[in-house]
């Protein structure tokens, strides 16, 4: 009987062990630790190398219940696993009790700048790969055109991976130290900005937004084209990095006619 989709190819002589510690330590590789972020790699196209389940069955339990689009793919992909060996492939072991490895997709930025239907978010040296993954998974629902970071944290790491839950594959999501926005307007998200109204966040913005204790720099806010701010009852000096994204992308978001959705 033939699986309805390839099964991963792994070298006879690595261990799954071995090629989880390699693909920690390559570039071109990602980790996805959870039901929920291998869910929506695979959803959204993700190369999937290698799956590794504690329990198969459940897997494909929870996708009859949360993903009947991929009902099947799980128990096609997963190599059974105990859970001490689980526990060897990921220091947090998710509780869904699935791990895998899959091919980070080319990140291009010149093909990103010129996606004008909808802003581009950049994050400028953020810190806290939970907030990372947040405004990426934010980013993605918000039909964002792609996440940009400058900085030393990788979005690609695998706690951003967590906190976005596998959305990394919904939209071009790479870092970059020296975007260069071209002629889209670069908007610098700043607690002492002029006021954003919902009209003002144009859709071909780049959205930059500042790292989590100084926010943004000199360099960028000098380079910016406008400064905006949202709101705050007084008191209030800032709000988190990925919800200062999330209320920016959704005030551009709810000023767009209806997408169809719901
Ligand atoms: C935790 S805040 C940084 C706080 C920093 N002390 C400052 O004054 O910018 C992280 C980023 O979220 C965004 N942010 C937070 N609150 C904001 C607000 N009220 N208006 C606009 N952006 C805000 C900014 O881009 C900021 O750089």
């Amino acid at each position: 009987v033939r699986a309805p989709y390839p099964l991963p190819i792994v070298p006879p002589t690595q261990t799954l062990a071995q090629q989880f510690a390699q693909a920690r330590g390559d570039a071109g590789l990602a980790i996805l630790e959870g039901f929920h972020a291998l869910k929506h790699a695979l959803r959204f196209g993700a190369a999937v190398e290698a799956v590794a389940a504690t329990d198969a069955d459940a897997l494909e339990r929870m996708a009859a219940e949360l993903a009947p689009d991929l009902c099947g793919r799980f128990r096609a992909l997963a190599r059974q696993v105990t859970s001490a060996e689980i526990a060897s492939l990921a220091p947090h072991v998710p509780r869904t009790g699935v791990v895998a490895i899959a091919r980070r997709p080319p990140f291009d930025a010149a093909r990103l700048r010129a996606q004008r239907d909808a802003p581009i978010v950049l994050l400028e040296d953020p810190r806290d790969l939970g907030n990372v993954g947040a405004a990426i998974r934010v980013a993605a629902a918000a039909g964002a055109a792609g996440v940009l970071t400058s900085g030393q944290s990788d979005p690609w790491d695998p706690a951003a991976l967590r906190g976005a839950a596998g959305l990394h594959y919904a939209l071009p999501v790479g870092r970059d130290d020296a975007f260069d926005p071209g002629d889209r307007p670069l908007v610098a998200l700043d607690p002492d900005g002029d006021l954003l109204r919902p009209a003002s966040v144009p859709a071909d913005a780049v959205l930059a937004f500042g790292t989590e204790r100084h926010g943004l720099s000199d360099a960028l806010l000098a380079r910016a084209d406008r400064r905006l701010r949202l709101p705050m009852r007084a008191g209030v000096s800032s709000v988190n990095l990925a919800t200062a994204v999330s209320a920016v992308l959704f005030a551009w978001r709810l000023h767009q006619p209806p997408p169809g959705d719901s």
